[in-house]
């Protein structure tokens, strides 16, 4: 049989338990602010079929061209594991009749997402995201919403070295306007653009002001820009996004390169970097989608949301925003009398809530202080034959080393009111 040690796939990673605190805050920060802002947690699926994803992020977008995992079910239909949720959250307005009830809707979810990216620090094949959506508010009050709700949450995290970056892309019509004086501008310079934005200058212009490649940057410097382009209602719409931003205290700086690498984007998108990422530097990233909700078959529903990927925020989340760790009570019962007692002690404080812990390896005091040591117990409930005869224990206080006797029918009380544990 072979037994040689089975890798994990590559950028896609193990999240240890040390690790976790550092989930937990982010996660906790998350859910918290979510409901807060009023945005219900939903749950969608993380395999769709694929035509969802073709059908919203766009054929010609590089997710949909080569990065999304897909496969034939056993009955051949053609499945995606997700490369984000707006999708699949737009699919379960739809199909759930949400509107029906009241189109406007918020939700948030907080999952793992699917990219056949090429791996590198800050970017995975499997990661987390956190993200809301919000349904059925056309005015830019719904737009300042969610992205001060996105500013809010990195900012609760203290994140270092943040900025929002914002731009529009007007409406339909303004993007195929605009287009057309992109085309005229890079036509000339066309020679001088990636092999990539070439082909992309046929099939999605807009996406070569986005490209990385430093000939593109530079071909591209002087490129007009869509927000010179809006019309009157699309920058009205912009302008009251960026006077809601000012009046409620969030910074932004301006950014007509932000085209964004999913085609439902319409107006508003915003996407907040870091100074301290490296070259993945996007936190979190979103836009209103207003015609995402009737290209998959629902009614007219404006829409605005964001995503923030969550290994990213773990890469930079200071320690002092990590909650201190749960103070651990260790329970030392040794001895033929000692063990039973200690024993029942342990299960009595684990059932008032108290994060408690022993060792049953160790049968010496010494052997169970040692272990009380290595995991840093706030006390430790010494209990052998001697005290059990007297239906006592022994509570050292691992920080000034005091140690008290108490009954064992105290223990458990105490240790909640000192703890503070309700
Ligand atoms: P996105 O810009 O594709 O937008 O992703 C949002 C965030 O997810 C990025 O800013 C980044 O932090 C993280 N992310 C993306 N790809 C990776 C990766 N391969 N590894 C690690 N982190 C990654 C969306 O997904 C839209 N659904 C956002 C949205 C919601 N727009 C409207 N509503």
């Amino acid at each position: 049989m072979d037994k040689s040690p089975i890798r994990n796939i590559k950028g896609v990673k193990d999240i240890l338990p040390d690790e976790m605190l550092r989930w937990e805050a982010i996660e906790g920060a998350a859910r918290r602010l979510a409901r807060v802002y009023g945005f219900a947690e939903i749950r969608v699926p993380i395999f769709e079929v694929t035509e969802l994803f073709a059908r919203t992020i766009g054929a010609t977008t590089d997710i949909v061209e080569k990065e999304m995992y897909t496969f034939p079910d056993r009955d051949g239909k053609l499945l995606t594991l997700r490369p984000e949720a707006t999708a699949g959250v737009v699919r379960a307005y739809v199909e759930h009749n949400l509107a029906a009830s009241s189109p406007l809707q918020k939700f948030y979810y907080i999952g793992p997402m699917f990219r056949h990216e090429r791996p590198q620090a800050g970017r995975l094949r499997q990661f987390h995201q956190f993200g809301v959506e919000s349904f059925g508010i056309a005015s830019p009050r719904a737009d300042v919403e969610v992205m001060v709700l996105l500013w809010r949450f990195l900012s609760a995290l203290r994140l270092p070295d943040l900025t929002m970056e914002v731009n529009s892309l007007g409406d339909a019509a303004d993007r195929s306007a605009y287009k057309a004086v992109l085309l005229s501008f890079l036509t000339p310079r066309e020679t001088q653009l990636c092999g990539n934005c070439r082909r992309r200058m046929t099939t999605n212009p807009l996406r070569i002001l986005d490209c990385k490649v430093p000939e593109c940057r530079a071909a591209t410097k002087d490129a007009p820009a869509l927000t010179d382009h809006l019309s009157p209602v699309s920058r009205r719409h912009f302008e009251d996004v960026l006077d809601g931003l000012r009046s409620l205290g969030v910074a932004y700086v301006l950014n007509s390169r932000l085209v964004r690498g999913l085609d439902y984007y319409t107006l508003t998108t915003f996407e907040v970097t870091s100074g301290r990422l490296g070259a993945q530097n996007a936190v979190g990233a979103g836009g209103r989608y207003d015609g995402l909700v009737e290209a998959l078959g629902g009614p007219p529903t404006p829409a605005v949301g964001f995503a923030v990927g969550l290994e990213r925020v773990s890469l930079m989340l200071p320690e002092a925003a990590l909650p201190p760790r749960a103070p651990l009570v260790f329970v030392a019962g040794f001895g033929l009398e000692g063990a039973p007692v200690g024993r029942i002690l342990l299960e009595e404080l684990r059932m008032r809530g108290i994060c408690s812990e022993t060792d049953y390896r160790a049968t010496s005091l010494k052997a169970l202080l040692r272990q009380a040591d290595r995991l840093g117990a706030a006390y430790v409930v010494i209990i052998g034959d001697d005290e059990a005869g007297k239906g006592e224990v022994l509570l050292r206080n691992m920080q000034t080393k005091e140690q008290e006797a108490l009954r064992v029918s105290a223990v458990s009380g105490t240790l909640a009111t000192r703890l503070q544990i309700r």
